[in-house]
């Protein structure tokens, strides 16, 4: 049963008859309200979090039958799960008598839900299994209205999970487009193919969540930003460039180059400065305490084949942005979510190595100890100086007489973004082009009317 929500009487299109948006959303520039209007934001929930499909959990969190993990689709609470016949599904975390959660845990297995506030009890799939003393009410509990709402499209690409509320958005697959080959190369040089999703890193920061994904491909912040980490990096790679040292110098000459490939989606490529040898990655990963024991210990156990392993403990130098919400970075699954116009959770979910075929020769506990410490790095000894900037952003923007951001490096000079034959759009590693082109995109979908729905158990 599939129930139609017409957005634009949903209450939250205020700011769809307030603005122009061509206004806000310029071709270098976009307006400060586009972070700080609490109407824009809650607009968002509805045209980019409804609408869009919006990356929920790994199937490897979510392994057997009756697995549940508690999540967000912008600020509506979900339990995606698995139910008792293996169907992934993404219930709203709403019991239908008063609207309490039904669950309040990160994770679990249940085969039904018992609301905690008067006993409703759900299967599931979602549909009503019990009230307590029933004989209190006139009404039909088969009612399908009694059954808890979902969101009605929940799909998973190799393993990773999105939904959307939006019966027009395109399939999945038309929706991640070219940002698939990236993402297979990124499970591909995983034996099988796979990964499974480790504990998290998680952050908060107080400032709107566009601000993580306009840095999501900003190369060009690192050096200055990120001038510790750098620094630190720099002192112990006098041999090869390591970590993120290859933005030292110049980085628009590095190899490397950043890819809008549409739908908001873009692809910051650092692989072409990998030599392409066994050991190449790790060569390249940055430096991290105790690092040289494991390597010293793999290559004893494991002679020629360590180089190998090595590479799999080491970071991938790519960072794949899926709109709105979801990055592959190095190991990491990094994923945003709004918390309100000026307060957005960022999860960093290391990634293991799954080895069922048992190709690694049993290396693969020792692969996933040392990727634990690569994993380690960045989250702490990096991202906390991007959050930094976020909320320093934040306050920034509350200068209520300076309007405009500014995001149009790259624009203007001849030759220096340029359009492939597939519509790739390429450009240099520190240029603002993604920024433009997916916020394009979002201007788009705030102009548009989703009539978004959700299904309920018949
Ligand atoms: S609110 Fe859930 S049973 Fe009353
Ligand atoms: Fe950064």
């Amino acid at each position: 049963m599939l129930e139609r929500l017409n957005a634009s009487s949903g209450g939250s299109d205020t700011a769809l008859d307030r603005y122009d948006w061509d206004e806000l959303v310029q071709e270098d520039r976009v307006h400060r309200l586009i972070y700080t209007d609490p109407a824009i934001f809650e607009a968002e929930m509805t045209h980019i979090f409804g609408a869009v499909w919006v990356y929920l959990g790994h199937e490897s969190q979510i392994p057997n039958k009756d697995d549940f993990i508690t999540v967000r689709l912008g600020l509506r609470p979900l339990i995606l799960l698995r139910d008792s016949n293996g169907k992934l599904r993404a219930l709203f975390n709403r019991c239908t008598h008063r609207g309490t959660t039904l669950c309040r845990k990160e994770k679990g297995s249940a085969r039904f839900f018992q609301c905690p506030y008067h006993g409703w009890s759900f299967l599931n799939t979602g549909k009503l299994r019990a009230v307590p003393w029933p004989d209190g009410y006139a009404c039909d509990f088969k009612d399908a209205k009694f059954n808890v709402a979902q969101v009605p499209r929940v799909e998973s690409y190799r393993g990773f999970i999105f939904a959307t509320l939006n019966p027009d958005a395109p399939a999945l697959l038309e929706y991640l487009g070219p940002i698939t080959k990236p993402i297979d190369e990124w499970l591909d040089r995983q034996p099988g193919g796979k990964i499974a999703v480790c504990e998290a890193n998680r952050l908060r920061y107080k400032g709107n969540w566009k601000l993580a994904y306009d840095n999501s491909g900003d190369g060009y912040h690192v050096v200055f930003s990120h001038r510790s980490l750098l620094e630190m990096e720099n002192r112990q790679a006098d041999v090869a460039n390591k970590g993120m040292s290859y933005y030292k110098g110049s980085p628009d000459t590095a190899p490397m180059y950043m890819a809008y490939m549409g739908h908001g989606h873009h692809f910051k490529d650092k692989r072409p400065a990998i030599e392409k040898r066994a050991g190449g990655l790790w060569a390249v990963e940055g430096p991290h305490p105790g690092m040289e024991h494991y390597a010293q210990s793999l290559r004893q156990r494991f002679g020629t084949k360590a180089e190998e392993i090595l590479d799999l403990a080491s970071s991938e130098p790519v960072n794949i942005n899926v709109f709105p919400n979801f990055s592959l970075l190095g190991n990491h699954i990094q994923v945003f979510e709004p918390v309100s116009v000026d307060e957005t959770n960022v999860t960093w979910y290391g990634t293991a190595v799954v080895d069922e075929e048992g190709v690694l020769g049993g290396a693969v506990d020792e692969i996933n100890a040392l990727r634990m410490r690569t994993q380690e790095q960045f989250p702490n000894f990096g991202e906390v100086d991007d959050l930094a900037n976020f909320e320093e952003i934040q306050r920034g923007l509350a200068c209520l007489e300076d309007d405009w951001v500014y995001m149009h490096r790259g624009l203007g000079i001849p030759g220096r973004v340029r359009t492939d034959e597939n519509g790739i759009i390429v450009a240099p590693a520190t240029d603002e082009a993604f920024m433009r082109e997916y916020i394009k995109e979002w201007k788009r979908l705030m102009k548009t009317s989703p009539n978004l729905s959700v299904q309920r158990e018949p």
